[in-house]
């Protein structure tokens, strides 16, 4: 496995606790001496265990030397990052280029070669002519294979995936790759064997059609909050619907993550360079830009306009529960703004302290619950996690006239209204 990320570490691990002998590279060697030392350098429910598990086992190992993985391996997993490059929508493809660029020094014998991080529809083809210019093509091939799986739900995700797509025409790479996910089609996860190009476009497709999803009951959330409708009566309804399907359709703040704020943007990118308008996608990604200003205009109502002075409590910053992740959290558009006019903010989250907001003025982090919602003007619920949904808020706060805006509807409706707390949440 090249690249020690979240999709690198937690396949890894994985394909290590179904019996495979794996080894991990990664060029930091921070990283490396750390995972050696059992210490994980992500916040992923389960995996510092497993990690433990399959090193003692002398299943997993860890190393900075990339010839030397490769020359001991049959399968080469390219599993690094494709941010965003700078100033455009593009892909940044150069750690997954220069990747390839070492494998291929090293190829002696014979090996799959299979690219598990998300790149643009062709990729491949480019990994192809790369290895191809110091590699023999009779002892290589590339196939594609993307990961579907969630932060904060990663190795579930991994063991019990909904399907596996192996994207080649090559059908001994096929029928050795069948055989490595056969654990896993054995408890009922689909094969597609599909062409390498198709897979890599079923991963930019599935993520941008999820974010529409979202998107979308976001935006049937606002009519909700404007008609008396309840938006998860909505979700419940339209979910029921097979065609439509209940996933991926809670409202809530502007999605975020690594991954679908930078893959809607990096497909449209796609398109442009193939000369296709995806405009529905488009229009998906300036949808999810708006929504952090819009909730930001309905906690300035919410305190009927006097931000100054107001004492804000932010319970969760990361942009979803259960990850330590705060890449393109909402939390970040609306800390910083709120702070700007003059609120005083405290926040905690489970994972702890966060950098992104030093340099904010009056943003305190807050080591306990208690602390933070102490004195609260305004209680915001903006991540998940469990730990906020059964708290006695009233004792909480202690103020007499607090308000609760509770941006995921994760607190019982019902009990709230009975306990006569002001409270607003999405959609509703
Ligand atoms: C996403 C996809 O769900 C994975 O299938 C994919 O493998 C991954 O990207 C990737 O490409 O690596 P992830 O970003 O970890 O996974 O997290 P999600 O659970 O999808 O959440 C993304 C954002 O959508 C979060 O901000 C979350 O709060 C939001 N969301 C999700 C909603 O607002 N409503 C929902 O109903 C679901």
């Amino acid at each position: 496995m090249i690249g020690t990320g979240y999709v690198g570490l937690v396949s890894g691990v994985c394909f290590a606790d179904l019996g495979n002998e794996v080894i991990c590279v990664d060029k930091d060697v921070d990283k490396i001496s750390k995972l050696k030392r059992g210490i994980i350098p992500i916040y992923e429910p389960g995996l510092s265990e497993l990690v433990k598990k399959n090193y003692k086992a002398k299943r997993l190992s860890f190393t900075t030397s990339i010839s030397d993985a490769v020359q001991k391996s049959n399968i080469i997993f390219l599993c690094v990052g494709t941010p965003t490059k700078k100033n455009t929508n593009a892909a940044d493809l150069s750690q997954i280029f220069n990747a390839a660029k070492e494998v291929s020094r090293n190829i002696k014998s014979s090996k799959i070669i299979i690219n598990k991080s998300t790149v643009p529809v062709t990729t491949g083809d480019q990994i192809e002519k790369i290895i191809s210019k110091k590699a023999k093509k009779k002892y290589f091939s590339v196939v594609s294979n993307p990961e579907f799986l969630r932060e904060g739900e990663a190795i579930r995700d991994f063991t019990f995936p909904d399907r596996v797509i192996i994207g080649t025409s090559n059908k001994k790479s096929n029928r050795i790759l069948k055989s490595l996910y056969s654990p896993l089609i054995s408890k009922g996860a689909k094969y597609i064997n599909t062409s390498r190009r198709g897979a890599e476009l079923i991963k930019y497709a599935s993520n941008a059609f999820l974010a529409t999803k979202i998107s979308f009951i976001n935006e049937i959330a606002n009519l909700c909050e404007k008609t008396d409708v309840n938006v998860e009566d909505v979700s419940i309804g339209m979910g029921l619907d097979k065609r439509i399907g209940g996933r991926f359709l809670r409202a809530g703040p502007a999605y975020g993550g690594s991954c679908f704020p930078k893959d809607t943007r990096a497909i449209v990118d796609t398109g442009s360079k193939f000369k296709t308008d995806l405009s529905i996608i488009k229009s998906v990604i300036r949808s999810n830009e708006n929504r952090s200003k819009l909730l930001l205009l309905k906690v300035s109502k919410i305190l009927k306009n006097k931000i100054k002075n107001k004492k804000i409590c932010f319970l969760g910053v990361t942009f979803k529960a259960n990850t330590d992740d705060m890449r393109e959290s909402s939390s970040l558009t609306m800390i910083p703004s709120l702070s700007k006019k003059g609120a005083l903010i405290k926040y905690y989250d489970p994972t702890g302290y966060k950098n992104e907001f030093s340099k904010n003025k009056n943003v305190f982090n807050c080591t306990t619950i208690e602390e933070a919602c102490f004195d609260a003007d305004l209680i915001i619920i903006h991540t998940e996690w469990n730990d906020f949904k059964s708290l006695n808020y009233k004792k909480l706060s202690k103020k007499k006239n607090f308000i609760i805006y509770d941006m995921r509807n994760i607190l019982p409706y019902d009990k709230i209204k009975k306990d006569k707390i002001k409270y607003f949440g999405i959609g509703k």
